[in-house]
């Protein structure tokens, strides 16, 4: 807070206001949305200028952890990079992914572990995957204040049942059910539902049709926001799938940077005169 004399006014440096999770939904069908995946805190603070919202994903566990699939991603993996997370971030509304197992098996279990990971870390909202199914759950958890984003389409936790993440909805026969999955989730008061890799004209149609912002992934420009593994987009994680465009390939950098110090290292180049201590002059 700044003061001037006493004929000005007293001029207030202005608060910054964290996005909610209604600041996102407002947002149907207008500016599109902007979001990333973060899952620790300098990361968090360096994109939270450029994104409404930072989703804390399960993803962590194979981008960071090196699993195979996010199924063995737990409650407490995410509120430890949820409060990483929320320490970087001031501005992005955060959003923490619940883990597979964490709230399928009844709303009451749902809200419980909601209830946890927004108290513990202190973010706006939670993920969870599912469709019809998970209705019933979504509704619980908004009428009881839990902010929910919905994610429909490839749903990853459900990997095993698919035996894989191939696209959805490449062949009209596909379309009804995920529909039917973004309208109940959309119905039940998720503020926004994130669309994973379906066929473009099937995304489009569906940002047309559903009332809350869908936000896609592997789906179409035409949805209201777009989300990327941050990690993917930077050239980080070697999963490179269809739907990323890399916008940087910094992990060709490290490399980089990591031959030079080891070749600097063995010519003992490493530490040089800049680098090193020398002896106080004597008073
Ligand atoms: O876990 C995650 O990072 C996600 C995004 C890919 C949407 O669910």
């Amino acid at each position: 807070m700044s003061t001037t004399n006493k004929n000005e006014s007293v001029k207030l440096s202005p608060m910054v206001r964290r996005r909610t999770a209604k600041d996102i939904s407002n947002r149907k069908g207008k500016e599109p949305i902007v979001s990333l995946t973060a899952y620790i805190t300098p990361m968090a603070a360096r994109l939270d200028d450029y994104c409404d919202f930072l989703l804390v994903g399960d993803s962590l566990g194979m981008v960071l952890y090196g699993m195979e699939s996010t199924v063995g991603v737990t409650l407490d993996m995410m509120i430890t990079h949820g409060k990483a997370v929320m320490r970087g971030a001031k501005k992005a509304l955060v959003v923490i992914d619940m883990p597979f197992g964490s709230y399928e098996e009844s709303k009451e279990q749902a809200f419980r572990n909601a209830a946890r990971v927004l108290s513990e870390t202190g973010a706006g909202a939670v993920k969870l995957e599912g469709g019809k199914e998970m209705a019933e759950t979504v509704e619980f958890l908004v009428k009881r204040g839990v902010p929910v984003l919905g994610h429909v389409g490839l749903m990853p936790q459900s990997v095993n049942v698919y035996g894989g993440y191939g696209a959805h909805g490449r062949v009209k026969e596909e379309w009804q059910p995920i529909l039917d999955d973004a309208k109940a989730i959309a119905d039940a008061g998720a503020f926004a539902t994130v669309l994973e890799g379906v066929a473009e004209p099937l995304a489009a149609h569906l940002a047309k049709e559903i009332s809350n912002p869908i936000i896609g992934i592997g789906a179409s420009a035409e949805c209201d926001g777009q989300i990327l593994v941050t990690e993917d987009m930077l050239g980080l994680f070697s999963f490179n799938p269809k739907f990323v465009k890399r916008y940087a390939e910094i992990g060709t950098d490290i490399a980089k940077a990591v031959e030079g110090y080891a070749s600097d290292v063995r010519a003992r180049k490493f530490p040089g005169d800049e680098e090193t201590y020398k002896m106080k002059k004597p008073s």
